[in-house]
């Protein structure tokens, strides 16, 4: 149930806190769990603990982070983070996972990349034995997606154009002024393919499969922690 899915992101967030250390330039993940995490970082900065800078991979985790006292840095060139700390919609074996549930995939996968450590928080509803139950999202050129979209049916995706649910029927749009597509594929049964399939098609600016790019995960389970390496 929610309460239950909630305190394992919490108890996934507060772990999370242990692999901060001081000095770290810290990359800020977007969704309800890594909302946790900021709450959590901005506290320990706070209580003097820590002191971190940070960018964040979303609008609202950087309205989040300024709001609880984080320091945010600017992208430039040569920034390098110690460690970014996000959420996930599905995580599978060897750490493959789709994400971009939030509509943040294209931040979350550059600073990820631009990462030598991409943690990753959630609670336990998120493995899977294989990806692809949850739809996958893409970050879509507005002036493409008619062309995107044939390319997906064929690839067998079955693709929606996200909705603004508060806007409805409006769709929704990304940080950059794009819009978001989600692909029910099913099952991914080759998400390394898949991938490849998809940065061949023109107007897909980002897709929210992240292979090989997680360290590790921290998955809450009930009362227990699962750490997961790749
Ligand atoms: C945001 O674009 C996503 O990649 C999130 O990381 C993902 O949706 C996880 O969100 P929750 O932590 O809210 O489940």
């Amino acid at each position: 149930n929610q309460a239950q899915t909630d305190k394992e992101k919490q108890r996934a967030a507060a772990q999370a806190l242990r692999w901060v250390s001081d000095g770290m330039l810290v990359g800020l993940g977007s969704g309800s769990t890594a909302a946790y995490f900021i709450q959590l970082l901005g506290d320990a900065l706070r209580a003097g603990q820590l002191r971190v800078q940070a960018t964040a991979t979303s609008l609202a985790s950087e309205a989040l982070a300024r709001s609880v006292g984080i320091a945010l840095v600017e992208p430039r060139r040569g920034l390098r983070f110690d460690l970014t700390v996000d959420g996930a919609d599905e995580i599978a074996p060897q750490l493959a996972l789709v994400k971009g549930g939030g509509g943040a995939l294209l931040r979350e996968k550059v600073l990820a990349t631009a990462s030598d450590y991409l943690l990753i928080i959630t609670d336990s509803s998120k493995l899977v034995p294989q990806l692809g139950r949850f739809p996958l999202p893409l970050e879509v050129v507005p002036f493409a997606l008619p062309w995107v979209l044939d390319a997906v049916a064929q690839l067998g995706g079955a693709p929606t154009v996200r909705i603004d649910q508060k806007n409805a029927p409006q769709p929704a749009l990304s940080d950059q002024g794009n819009l978001l597509v989600d692909c029910h594929f099913n099952s991914i049964p080759d998400p390394a393919g898949l991938a490849v399939q998809l940065q061949a098609i023109p107007g897909i600016v980002e897709h929210g499969l992240f292979l090989g790019l997680a360290r590790a995960a921290i998955v809450a389970q009930g009362e227990e922690l699962l750490v997961l390496r790749p």
